[in-house]
């Protein structure tokens, strides 16, 4: 879906208000060209003709130059105070969150109150329906965009933001951070993955199950290793002792569509590489590169693989 495309009444408000104060500034443009061109040619010297006479002061071409832009300027604030409105609907103070955005350094921690489902960085949101959203920091500044949705919406420490999020159309809809945030700024990519209810419905049942821990095989020594060696101090697995919040919850980690908040695609394959060195793809990350052996990595992402 080309960027700039609005799916949603909010970004569409936005839209249209950028569309005519194009068009307003478009047509001034071309006046004013054109009124330069007549001026040079019309105007121009000629062999023979003396200096032409200085003018100084105009009074009704210069009340008309200051009262024309005075309406269009008061006009533009008409419109862009109904856009405000348009773009970012009051909702209730009551009103619970249906999703709750934290922002981190470098991805998106998602978690769904109402339907009890932690994930990262790719939100699932049935068609046509809007969500109401809660946006929040864990450390710096971030601001969350998604622009075929509607408008930037910062993430401050210390402080909750609401919005409503509404995707209009079937489809993937790509943001990022917008507010430079550190290293791995360009690196806080948002997947809005908008599907019909019933598909939604799938996605929500899939994120319910707590998975089972596996009992035989490399995944169970992945299993295990989890626990043992650092994973277990930053990430969450539903169902096991894991819960923490530093990095991106892992119990579903195997559907999503990346890795690394956008850095990789996901595969067991670039699982591996990411766990095996993840400061090569993402310099600056929580995530460290730990220097396992190929067994224990293989272990891991048996394990990672394995929990659906
Ligand atoms: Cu987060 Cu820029």
């Amino acid at each position: 879906m080309p960027p700039f495309i609005p799916q949603s009444s909010q970004a569409k408000a936005i839209s249209d208000l950028f569309l005519i104060t194009l068009g307003i500034g478009g047509g001034i443009f071309l006046l004013v060209l054109a009124l330069v061109i007549i001026a040079m040619v019309r105007f121009r010297a000629r062999p023979g003709q003396p200096e032409p006479k200085a003018v100084y002061g105009n009074k009704k071409l210069e009340l008309a130059w200051t009262i024309i832009p005075g309406i269009l300027l008061v006009g533009i604030l008409v419109l862009m105070i109904g856009t405000m409105q348009r773009a970012d609907p009051v909702v209730s103070a009551e009103t619970q969150p249906d999703l709750i955005i934290i922002a981190h350094q470098w991805f998106w921690e998602l978690n769904y109150p109402k339907l009890n489902i932690k994930t990262a960085n790719e939100i699932h949101l049935p068609v046509g329906k809007p969500f109401y959203v809660e946006i929040r920091s864990a450390d710096v500044t971030h601001s969350f965009w998604v622009p075929n949705l509607g408008r930037k919406i910062d993430a401050t420490p210390g402080f909750s933001s609401h919005t409503t999020l509404q995707a209009n159309a079937a489809g993937t809809y790509l943001g990022s951070c917008a507010e430079y945030c550190g290293a791995q700024h360009a690196w806080m990519k948002i997947r809005v993955i908008a599907e019909p209810q019933a598909a939604f419905d799938t996605w929500v049942s899939q994120q319910s199950q707590v998975p089972q821990t596996p009992t035989s095989g490399e995944a169970a020594t992945g299993a295990q290793l989890f626990q043992q060696l650092s994973c277990a101090s930053c990430h969450a697995i539903a169902g096991t002792p894991a819960n923490k919040t530093f990095g991106p919850d892992l119990t579903h980690v195997s559907l999503r569509e990346t890795l690394g908040a956008g850095v990789l695609t996901n595969s067991p394959d670039h699982l591996k590489s990411w766990i095996q060195d993840a400061q090569a793809y993402k310099p600056g990350a929580l995530m460290p590169t730990f220097g396992l052996s190929d067994n224990e990595i293989n272990a891991l992402v048996a394990y990672l693989e394995a929990l659906q």
